[in-house]
Protein backbone atom coordinates (compact mmCIF):
# COMPACT_ATOMS: atom_id res chain seq x y z
CA UNK A 1 0.00 0.00 0.00
CA UNK A 2 1.31 3.39 -0.94
CA UNK A 3 2.34 5.81 1.72
CA UNK A 4 -0.30 8.96 0.78
CA UNK A 5 -2.21 11.36 3.21
CA UNK A 6 -4.09 8.91 4.44
CA UNK A 7 -6.56 10.67 7.19
CA UNK A 8 -5.33 8.95 10.04
CA UNK A 9 -1.45 10.34 9.35
CA UNK A 10 -2.97 13.39 8.82
CA UNK A 11 -4.66 13.51 12.25
CA UNK A 12 -1.37 12.45 13.72
CA UNK A 13 0.58 15.17 11.79
CA UNK A 14 -1.79 17.94 13.37
CA UNK A 15 -1.61 16.29 16.67
CA UNK A 16 2.00 16.84 16.95
CA UNK A 17 1.32 20.33 15.81
CA UNK A 18 -0.95 21.24 18.35
CA UNK A 19 1.23 19.86 21.26
CA UNK A 20 4.21 21.11 19.77
CA UNK A 21 2.68 24.84 19.51
CA UNK A 22 1.17 24.60 23.59
CA UNK A 23 3.94 23.15 24.51
CA UNK A 24 6.23 26.92 22.44
CA UNK A 25 2.97 29.18 23.75
CA UNK A 26 3.45 27.85 27.78
CA UNK A 27 7.59 27.44 27.63
CA UNK A 28 8.38 30.69 29.41
CA UNK A 29 5.81 29.98 31.96
CA UNK A 30 6.85 26.33 33.24
CA UNK A 31 9.71 26.47 35.78
CA UNK A 32 11.82 24.57 35.29
CA UNK A 33 13.26 23.21 38.79
CA UNK A 34 17.18 23.23 39.51
CA UNK A 35 17.98 19.74 40.22
CA UNK A 36 18.67 20.21 44.08
CA UNK A 37 15.16 22.11 44.35
CA UNK A 38 13.55 18.69 42.75
CA UNK A 39 13.55 17.35 46.40
CA UNK A 40 11.62 19.86 47.98
CA UNK A 41 9.08 19.93 45.43
CA UNK A 42 7.78 16.65 46.59
CA UNK A 43 7.02 18.37 49.80
CA UNK A 44 5.52 21.85 48.16
CA UNK A 45 3.05 20.06 46.21
CA UNK A 46 -0.14 20.11 47.52
CA UNK A 47 1.28 23.12 50.06
CA UNK A 48 0.26 25.88 47.78
CA UNK A 49 -2.05 27.96 50.50
CA UNK A 50 -5.21 28.31 48.22
CA UNK A 51 -4.90 24.59 47.22
CA UNK A 52 -7.81 22.86 49.67
CA UNK A 53 -9.97 25.75 49.17
CA UNK A 54 -12.77 24.14 51.14
CA UNK A 55 -10.39 24.40 54.01
CA UNK A 56 -10.61 27.29 53.68
CA UNK A 57 -14.50 27.80 53.31
CA UNK A 58 -15.51 25.66 56.10
CA UNK A 59 -12.79 27.04 58.70
CA UNK A 60 -15.55 29.11 60.67
CA UNK A 61 -17.20 25.69 61.24
CA UNK A 62 -13.40 23.28 60.96
CA UNK A 63 -11.98 25.79 63.89
CA UNK A 64 -14.16 28.54 65.48
CA UNK A 65 -12.82 31.16 67.42
CA UNK A 66 -12.57 30.60 71.13
CA UNK A 67 -15.11 32.29 72.96
CA UNK A 68 -13.33 32.53 76.39
CA UNK A 69 -9.37 33.70 76.79
CA UNK A 70 -7.03 33.13 75.57
CA UNK A 71 -8.32 34.05 72.36
CA UNK A 72 -4.98 33.55 70.58
CA UNK A 73 -1.10 34.41 70.98
CA UNK A 74 0.71 37.26 70.38
CA UNK A 75 4.19 37.32 69.59
CA UNK A 76 6.41 40.10 69.76
CA UNK A 77 9.86 40.62 68.28
CA UNK A 78 11.39 42.69 70.38
CA UNK A 79 14.66 44.07 71.00
CA UNK A 80 16.57 43.69 74.09
CA UNK A 81 16.26 48.06 74.99
CA UNK A 82 12.79 47.97 74.07
CA UNK A 83 10.06 48.29 76.68
CA UNK A 84 7.10 45.35 76.65
CA UNK A 85 5.15 45.99 79.03
CA UNK A 86 2.80 47.06 76.87
CA UNK A 87 2.31 43.49 76.46
CA UNK A 88 1.17 42.65 80.09
CA UNK A 89 -2.30 44.88 79.63
CA UNK A 90 -3.89 42.01 77.90
CA UNK A 91 -2.15 38.76 79.16
CA UNK A 92 -5.69 37.81 80.86
CA UNK A 93 -7.00 37.51 77.25
CA UNK A 94 -3.93 36.61 74.92
CA UNK A 95 -1.20 34.40 75.58
CA UNK A 96 2.13 36.69 75.26
CA UNK A 97 5.39 35.92 73.63
CA UNK A 98 7.59 38.68 74.02
CA UNK A 99 10.46 37.43 72.02
CA UNK A 100 13.95 39.33 72.21
CA UNK A 101 16.22 38.95 69.34
CA UNK A 102 19.09 40.28 71.06
CA UNK A 103 18.70 37.34 73.24
CA UNK A 104 18.78 34.38 71.07
CA UNK A 105 19.75 31.89 73.81
CA UNK A 106 16.82 33.60 76.29
CA UNK A 107 16.64 31.85 79.01
CA UNK A 108 13.01 31.08 78.32
CA UNK A 109 13.27 28.06 76.16
CA UNK A 110 10.21 29.00 74.68
CA UNK A 111 11.67 32.38 73.64
CA UNK A 112 14.95 31.31 71.55
CA UNK A 113 15.95 31.68 67.93
CA UNK A 114 18.62 29.96 65.86
CA UNK A 115 20.03 33.44 65.11
CA UNK A 116 19.56 37.27 65.33
CA UNK A 117 19.15 37.55 61.99
CA UNK A 118 16.59 39.05 59.37
CA UNK A 119 14.44 40.80 62.11
CA UNK A 120 11.07 39.97 63.02
CA UNK A 121 11.38 37.43 60.32
CA UNK A 122 13.48 34.75 62.32
CA UNK A 123 10.92 35.34 65.38
CA UNK A 124 7.71 34.96 63.32
CA UNK A 125 9.31 31.27 61.69
CA UNK A 126 10.81 30.04 65.05
CA UNK A 127 7.45 30.71 66.84
CA UNK A 128 5.32 28.89 63.84
CA UNK A 129 7.91 26.25 63.71
CA UNK A 130 7.96 25.18 67.49
CA UNK A 131 4.29 25.35 68.03
CA UNK A 132 3.46 24.07 64.87
CA UNK A 133 1.74 20.85 66.09
CA UNK A 134 -0.29 22.90 68.91
CA UNK A 135 -0.94 25.94 67.70
CA UNK A 136 -2.96 28.66 69.58
CA UNK A 137 -6.19 29.61 67.43
CA UNK A 138 -4.33 32.61 65.96
CA UNK A 139 -1.40 34.16 66.35
CA UNK A 140 -0.56 37.87 66.09
CA UNK A 141 3.08 39.11 65.32
CA UNK A 142 4.00 42.34 65.97
CA UNK A 143 7.22 44.38 66.49
CA UNK A 144 8.09 45.60 69.80
CA UNK A 145 5.92 48.28 69.71
CA UNK A 146 2.41 49.45 70.68
CA UNK A 147 2.61 52.49 68.71
CA UNK A 148 3.52 53.18 64.84
CA UNK A 149 3.44 55.80 62.13
CA UNK A 150 2.49 52.24 60.11
CA UNK A 151 -0.42 51.46 63.03
CA UNK A 152 -3.73 52.61 62.39
CA UNK A 153 -3.87 52.08 66.02
CA UNK A 154 -2.42 51.02 69.23
CA UNK A 155 -1.58 47.43 69.17
CA UNK A 156 -3.57 47.11 72.24
CA UNK A 157 -6.88 48.67 71.10
CA UNK A 158 -5.96 46.68 67.18
CA UNK A 159 -6.84 43.51 69.61
CA UNK A 160 -9.53 44.57 71.26
CA UNK A 161 -11.16 45.42 68.07
CA UNK A 162 -9.90 42.97 65.87
CA UNK A 163 -13.27 40.50 64.78
CA UNK A 164 -12.38 37.03 65.48
CA UNK A 165 -15.02 35.94 63.82
CA UNK A 166 -13.92 37.65 60.71
CA UNK A 167 -10.60 36.45 60.97
CA UNK A 168 -11.59 32.84 61.04
CA UNK A 169 -12.97 33.50 57.71
CA UNK A 170 -10.21 35.52 56.00
CA UNK A 171 -7.17 33.71 57.68
CA UNK A 172 -4.83 36.13 57.58
CA UNK A 173 -5.17 39.92 58.52
CA UNK A 174 -2.94 43.09 58.35
CA UNK A 175 -3.11 44.92 61.08
CA UNK A 176 -2.55 47.65 59.05
CA UNK A 177 -5.61 49.01 56.07
CA UNK A 178 -4.20 51.54 54.16
CA UNK A 179 -2.84 50.95 51.02
CA UNK A 180 0.48 53.52 51.60
CA UNK A 181 2.69 52.66 50.64
CA UNK A 182 2.41 49.03 49.48
CA UNK A 183 -0.70 48.20 47.61
CA UNK A 184 -1.78 47.60 45.28
CA UNK A 185 0.98 46.46 43.03
CA UNK A 186 4.48 47.04 45.05
CA UNK A 187 7.02 44.16 43.52
CA UNK A 188 7.06 43.53 40.09
CA UNK A 189 9.53 40.68 40.20
CA UNK A 190 9.98 39.91 36.59
CA UNK A 191 9.06 43.55 34.59
CA UNK A 192 10.99 45.40 37.80
CA UNK A 193 8.21 48.52 36.75
CA UNK A 194 6.91 48.84 39.98
CA UNK A 195 5.35 52.45 40.53
CA UNK A 196 6.44 53.39 43.78
CA UNK A 197 4.67 55.09 46.13
CA UNK A 198 6.25 56.21 49.48
CA UNK A 199 9.81 56.39 50.33
CA UNK A 200 10.26 52.74 48.72
CA UNK A 201 13.52 52.19 51.12
CA UNK A 202 15.25 48.98 50.12
CA UNK A 203 12.30 48.40 48.07
CA UNK A 204 14.76 47.44 44.84
CA UNK A 205 16.72 45.28 46.57
CA UNK A 206 13.67 43.57 48.17
CA UNK A 207 12.12 42.52 45.11
CA UNK A 208 15.56 41.53 43.38
CA UNK A 209 16.00 39.44 46.22
CA UNK A 210 12.67 37.60 46.17
CA UNK A 211 13.16 37.29 42.04
CA UNK A 212 16.63 35.73 42.36
CA UNK A 213 15.78 33.43 45.70
CA UNK A 214 12.04 32.44 44.91
CA UNK A 215 12.85 29.25 43.74
CA UNK A 216 15.09 28.15 46.86
CA UNK A 217 12.05 29.69 49.21
CA UNK A 218 8.96 28.46 47.17
CA UNK A 219 10.59 25.28 44.93
CA UNK A 220 7.45 24.33 42.40
CA UNK A 221 5.59 27.46 43.55
CA UNK A 222 5.30 29.94 40.38
CA UNK A 223 6.74 33.34 40.77
CA UNK A 224 3.98 36.05 40.56
CA UNK A 225 3.96 38.73 38.44
CA UNK A 226 3.11 41.11 40.97
CA UNK A 227 3.28 40.60 44.58
CA UNK A 228 1.73 43.52 47.04
CA UNK A 229 0.01 43.68 50.55
CA UNK A 230 -0.33 46.22 53.05
CA UNK A 231 2.91 46.57 54.55
CA UNK A 232 4.31 46.44 57.51
CA UNK A 233 4.49 42.84 58.76
CA UNK A 234 2.25 42.90 61.57
CA UNK A 235 -0.49 40.58 61.05
CA UNK A 236 -3.29 38.11 62.80
CA UNK A 237 -3.24 34.85 61.47
CA UNK A 238 -5.11 31.53 62.13
CA UNK A 239 -3.92 28.02 62.65
CA UNK A 240 -5.56 27.07 59.90
CA UNK A 241 -4.19 29.56 57.58
CA UNK A 242 -0.73 28.41 58.74
CA UNK A 243 -1.13 24.58 58.49
CA UNK A 244 -2.18 25.29 54.72
CA UNK A 245 1.43 24.62 54.41
CA UNK A 246 3.45 21.55 55.94
CA UNK A 247 6.27 22.62 58.62
CA UNK A 248 8.80 22.00 55.97
CA UNK A 249 7.96 24.88 54.25
CA UNK A 250 8.20 27.39 57.35
CA UNK A 251 11.40 25.43 58.17
CA UNK A 252 12.81 25.73 54.44
CA UNK A 253 12.58 29.05 54.42
CA UNK A 254 14.02 29.56 57.92
CA UNK A 255 16.85 28.31 56.82
CA UNK A 256 17.03 30.30 53.88
CA UNK A 257 17.32 33.32 56.07
CA UNK A 258 19.61 31.40 58.40
CA UNK A 259 22.11 31.15 55.07
CA UNK A 260 21.37 34.09 52.85
CA UNK A 261 24.29 36.91 53.13
CA UNK A 262 21.51 39.52 52.32
CA UNK A 263 21.69 41.80 55.24
CA UNK A 264 18.88 41.54 58.10
CA UNK A 265 16.89 45.13 56.39
CA UNK A 266 16.53 43.16 53.10
CA UNK A 267 16.18 39.72 54.17
CA UNK A 268 13.65 40.91 56.70
CA UNK A 269 11.76 42.85 53.92
CA UNK A 270 11.76 39.84 51.58
CA UNK A 271 9.54 38.06 53.78
CA UNK A 272 7.31 41.49 54.61
CA UNK A 273 6.33 41.43 51.13
CA UNK A 274 5.80 37.52 51.55
CA UNK A 275 3.59 36.95 54.56
CA UNK A 276 -0.11 37.64 53.09
CA UNK A 277 1.27 35.00 50.03
CA UNK A 278 2.66 32.47 51.97
CA UNK A 279 -0.67 32.65 54.84
CA UNK A 280 -3.62 33.22 51.62
CA UNK A 281 -1.75 31.99 48.20
CA UNK A 282 -2.74 35.67 47.15
CA UNK A 283 0.10 37.47 45.27
CA UNK A 284 -1.83 40.60 45.73
CA UNK A 285 -3.72 40.54 48.91
CA UNK A 286 -5.42 44.15 49.16
CA UNK A 287 -9.23 44.50 50.36
CA UNK A 288 -10.31 47.78 50.03
CA UNK A 289 -8.96 49.68 53.30
CA UNK A 290 -12.06 50.76 54.56
CA UNK A 291 -13.74 47.22 54.15
CA UNK A 292 -10.01 45.64 56.32
CA UNK A 293 -11.43 48.74 58.83
CA UNK A 294 -15.21 48.04 59.04
CA UNK A 295 -15.62 44.45 58.73
CA UNK A 296 -11.83 43.35 60.73
CA UNK A 297 -11.92 46.45 62.85
CA UNK A 298 -15.15 47.41 63.78
CA UNK A 299 -14.68 51.28 62.47
CA UNK A 300 -17.04 52.06 59.79
CA UNK A 301 -17.42 55.36 59.55
CA UNK A 302 -16.08 56.88 56.23
CA UNK A 303 -12.38 57.55 56.61
CA UNK A 304 -9.72 59.55 54.54
CA UNK A 305 -7.66 56.95 53.14
CA UNK A 306 -4.45 58.15 51.50
CA UNK A 307 -5.54 58.34 47.50
CA UNK A 308 -2.96 56.33 45.13
CA UNK A 309 -0.97 58.28 42.49
CA UNK A 310 -1.11 58.27 39.02
CA UNK A 311 -0.23 55.04 37.39
CA UNK A 312 -2.19 53.32 40.03
CA UNK A 313 -5.42 52.22 40.54
CA UNK A 314 -7.83 53.97 42.49
CA UNK A 315 -8.81 53.15 45.97
CA UNK A 316 -11.88 50.48 45.37
CA UNK A 317 -15.36 51.54 46.46
CA UNK A 318 -16.49 49.92 49.25
CA UNK A 319 -19.40 48.60 50.43
C1 LIG B 1 -9.32 19.28 51.95
O1 LIG B 1 -10.14 19.62 53.05
C2 LIG B 1 -11.19 18.70 53.30
C3 LIG B 1 -12.06 19.28 54.41
O2 LIG B 1 -11.33 19.49 55.57
C4 LIG B 1 -10.57 17.35 53.66
O3 LIG B 1 -11.59 16.40 53.90
C5 LIG B 1 -9.69 16.89 52.51
O4 LIG B 1 -9.03 15.69 52.88
C6 LIG B 1 -8.65 17.94 52.17
N1 LIG B 1 -7.91 17.54 50.99
C7 LIG B 1 -6.60 17.62 50.93
C8 LIG B 1 -5.98 17.22 49.63
O5 LIG B 1 -5.90 17.99 51.85
C1 LIG C 1 -10.73 40.65 77.84
O1 LIG C 1 -11.82 40.18 77.09
C2 LIG C 1 -13.07 40.53 77.62
C3 LIG C 1 -14.15 39.82 76.84
O2 LIG C 1 -13.98 40.05 75.47
C4 LIG C 1 -13.22 42.05 77.60
O3 LIG C 1 -14.46 42.43 78.14
C5 LIG C 1 -12.08 42.66 78.40
O4 LIG C 1 -12.14 44.06 78.30
C6 LIG C 1 -10.76 42.16 77.90
N1 LIG C 1 -9.70 42.63 78.74
C7 LIG C 1 -8.67 43.33 78.30
C8 LIG C 1 -7.70 43.77 79.32
O5 LIG C 1 -8.53 43.60 77.11
C1 LIG D 1 21.80 28.73 76.21
O1 LIG D 1 21.53 29.01 77.57
C2 LIG D 1 21.50 27.86 78.40
C3 LIG D 1 21.13 28.28 79.80
O2 LIG D 1 20.23 29.34 79.81
C4 LIG D 1 22.85 27.17 78.39
O3 LIG D 1 22.79 25.99 79.14
C5 LIG D 1 23.24 26.85 76.94
O4 LIG D 1 24.55 26.34 76.90
C6 LIG D 1 23.15 28.08 76.06
N1 LIG D 1 23.36 27.69 74.67
C7 LIG D 1 24.17 28.36 73.85
C8 LIG D 1 24.26 27.84 72.44
O5 LIG D 1 24.79 29.35 74.19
Amino acid sequence: MALGWHPVRILGILFICVVSITVLVTWENVSIPSFDALATIKDSIGSLAHRNSSLRKNAYQLDPPPEHPPYGAVIAAGRSNEDLTWMAFFRQNWTTFPYDVDNANNSNEALRIPKNKGREAMVYLSFIIDNYESLPWCAIFVHGHSEAWHQDDTIVRLLGNLNRAALSRAGYISLRCDWYPSCPAEIRPMDHDAVVWGPGYLRDEAEAAIAGNWRQLFPGERLPATIASPCCAQFAVTRQAILRRPISDYKRVRQWLINTLLEDEVSGRVFEKLWAYMFTGEAVHCPPPQKCSCKYFGHCMPKKWTPTPEGLPPLPDWP
